[in-house]
């Protein structure tokens, strides 16, 4: 893989750099054609201190988590940015996870009604998903993701070096994104997976750096196509949230305590691959080869909430869905997906119980 591949999609406007050890640079190089660059830095990165020296350059840290995805963390960072009399030629960069990408993209572009922004992903979940698309937002009581607006990064910095301080915890939770993309388009990818999963686990560069590359072309495909997830067929990127109906309703269970995203999603992943075997989409060999998969690679596959109805409670708050009606990408095959398919909560209160 080249050192400095860039992926430019102008139907998107955002420009995917791949670089190792480029953080400081990308930040001075931004620096150099702005009048004044915010940095919005996960107080577990640590960047090159002569930074803060530079005048243009402000640098703010946020210990992060999913709860900075709240109320209290939209109104503290962008309080701040006005404090810090933020302007129009202002531009700001988040280098972080998902949750730090997540708000800041959000505050981008509320405040003084859009700012510029860019992104550094620092999490594998970050890098192969979260980061490309310009979904944001925040979480409320009642689910996630829920305030939140369609926003484009100017450009995305995928640098693996990065990567090299997540715990291992952390990296099987961005490996799920990694499956999903697999399972919902790409049966030889999914292949290959299997091969170089505990390679990949163990952060072999080259490995990674193809897995995040093929990821994101995946993403990439859905993004083009839908970008504002309006699409009624199997091209929409409502193909994407396979594992996210029942992986959000978990998170939300649990506070966003119990589990990690990737962690979620994988329990997710598994259920619903399950409930598509159930319907008589998914064929029992292939639901048998996922879930191997899944424990080989140390991806969690389930919880006892599955058949607590307080679950299928938190499931009709999804914004997907509406009323009793339950929306749930499924898959039909390993490397093919289904648009939506519509169940009632009794059902899948049902279905769960027998899993
Ligand atoms: N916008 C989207 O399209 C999209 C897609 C998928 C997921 N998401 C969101 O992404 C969030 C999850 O993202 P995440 O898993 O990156 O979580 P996160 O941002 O909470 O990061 C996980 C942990 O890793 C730490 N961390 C970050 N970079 C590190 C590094 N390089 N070394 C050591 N520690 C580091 C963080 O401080 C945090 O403790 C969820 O809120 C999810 O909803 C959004
Ligand atoms: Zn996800």
């Amino acid at each position: 893989m080249q050192n400095n591949l860039s992926i430019k999609n102008k139907k998107l406007k955002t420009e995917i750099l791949f670089q190792k050890n480029y953080i400081t640079k990308f930040i001075y190089n931004i620096a150099k054609k702005n009048e004044k660059v915010f940095c919005i830095l996960d107080t577990k990165i640590k960047i090159d201190l002569n930074l803060s020296k530079q005048k243009k350059i402000e640098i703010i840290s946020i210990k992060c988590g999913e709860k900075i995805k709240s109320y209290d963390g939209y109104k503290n960072l962008s309080e701040k940015l006005i404090k810090n009399n933020i302007n129009r030629r202002s531009v700001i960069i988040a280098i972080g996870g998902g949750t730090l990408g997540d708000l800041v993209g959000f505050v981008a572009s509320t405040v003084l009604r859009g700012i510029d922004f860019f992104l550094v992903p620092t999490t594998l979940l970050s890098q192969v998903d979260s980061s490309i698309g310009g979904k944001n937002g925040i979480n409320t009581i009642y689910g996630k993701n829920l305030l939140g607006t369609f926003y484009q990064p100017k450009q995305v910095l995928i640098d693996i070096s990065v990567l090299n301080s997540l715990s291992k915890r952390e990296i099987r939770a961005g490996y799920a994104e990694i499956v999903k993309h697999a399972l919902i388009r790409d049966y030889s990818f999914f292949c290959w997976l299997e091969e170089n999963a505990i390679k990949l686990l163990n952060l072999n560069k080259y490995i990674l750096e193809k897995a995040i590359y093929k990821s994101l072309m995946i993403k990439l495909h859905y993004v083009i196509k839908d970008e504002k997830e309006l699409l009624l067929d199997n091209n929409s990127r409502a193909m994407l949230n396979f594992g996210h109906t029942i992986g959000h309703a978990i998170e939300s269970h649990y506070g966003y305590k119990k589990f990690k995203h990737g962690e979620a999603i994988s329990i997710g992943m598994i259920t619903e691959a399950r409930i598509s075997n159930y319907l008589g989409m998914l064929s029992f060999n292939d639901l048998k080869r996922i879930v191997t998969h899944f424990k080989k690679s140390g991806l969690k596959i389930y919880d006892t909430v599955l058949t607590d109805k307080k679950l299928i409670k938190k499931l009709t708050k999804d914004k997907k869905n509406f009323q009793n009606i339950i929306n749930f990408s499924l898959i039909d095959k390993i490397g093919s997906s289904i648009f939506y398919k519509k169940l009632n909560k009794d059902k899948i209160y049902k279905i769960l119980q027998h899993l």
